[in-house]
């Protein structure tokens, strides 16, 4: 199939069978101008939570409200076609319960479009899970290191590499494939664990400082594109953006400062005598 010419969005199903063959292409997308350029590439765009550091400069990701995620879902949805997007449910609009969840992420999908919704937490989220399924609201899982659960945790906390660890995460995996959801974050998580994850549950795990054991990928893609000064180690980057941008800046500053720019390119001129009436612009 090539991806260039698919204009219609790639669906729920298709992820799915992505399981054990090619590995699914994540990134995260907050805007039309990055999601229009990410559409012919990338399987699945994840409005991800972290556009609260990454777009806001929060400190994390729980001050990121409903609103804001609906905003930049419309965005990123106005901006492609092809992918399928995922948009994050923010800290406190769904775990309370399976009717507030239904109702706030069904409004996420009413006004954006977006075709799932994501949110964090294994066994203890599963009836909610299977409340959106069942109701039509496909729901990607996350579980692993939880960023919404910093408090509990006391910082950000790889997990899955001490053995007594992984009873506990394997169940949480099983138990959300068996609600219904149709793909995992694995996020910060051990290598052996995640391979043994994937191998035992029949949704595609995407895998985030994961290791490549997981059936695709995500990252946010301010990170792989160099724009993060401080990167996590799972991330390569792809590009180094940030002096790109910082350079194009000074370069512009100085243009500013020795009025070089404008340059009569830039400049509009006046129209022809005669070809413009009195009055007229
Ligand atoms: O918010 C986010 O960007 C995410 C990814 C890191 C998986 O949840």
């Amino acid at each position: 199939m090539s991806h260039q010419h698919q204009t219609r969005r790639i669906t729920v199903p298709e992820i799915k069978a992505h399981k054990g063959a090619t590995p699914v292409v994540c990134l995260t997308c907050y805007h039309a101008h990055t999601a229009r350029l990410l559409d012919a590439h990338v399987d699945v765009m994840l409005v991800g939570d972290s556009l609260g550091m990454v777009m806001h400069g929060l400190e994390n990701t729980l001050g990121v409200t409903l609103e804001m995620m609906i905003t930049h879902g419309k965005a990123v949805m106005r901006g492609s076609q092809r992918a399928l997007v995922v948009v994050d449910m923010p800290f406190g609009t769904y775990e309370e319960s399976p009717e507030v969840a239904f109702r706030n992420a069904a409004r996420v999908i009413q006004e954006t479009g977006c075709t799932a919704v994501k949110l964090e937490g294994g066994s203890r989220m599963a009836q909610t899970v299977t409340y959106l399924t069942q109701r039509g609201i496909p729901v990607m899982g996350h579980i692993g290191l939880t960023p919404q659960g910093i408090n509990v945790a006391g910082g950000f906390r790889t997990v899955g590499r001490s053995a007594e660890e992984w009873p506990a995460i394997e169940a949480d995996a099983k138990t959300l494939a068996d609600a219904g959801a149709f793909a995992v974050v694995l996020e910060g998580m051990a290598e052996p664990l995640a391979a043994r994850i994937t191998a035992a549950i029949s949704i595609p795990t995407i895998g985030i400082g994961a290791s490549p054991a997981c059936d695709g990928q995500v990252l946010v893609m301010e990170d792989m594109l160099g724009l993060n000064p401080h990167p996590p180690k799972f991330v390569r980057e792809y590009a180094s953006l940030g002096p790109a941008i910082e350079a194009a800046v000074k370069a512009y500053a100085a243009d500013v400062r020795s009025r070089s720019f404008p340059g009569v390119e830039n400049v509009y001129p006046m129209k022809k005598a005669g070809s413009v009436g009195p009055g007229g612009v």
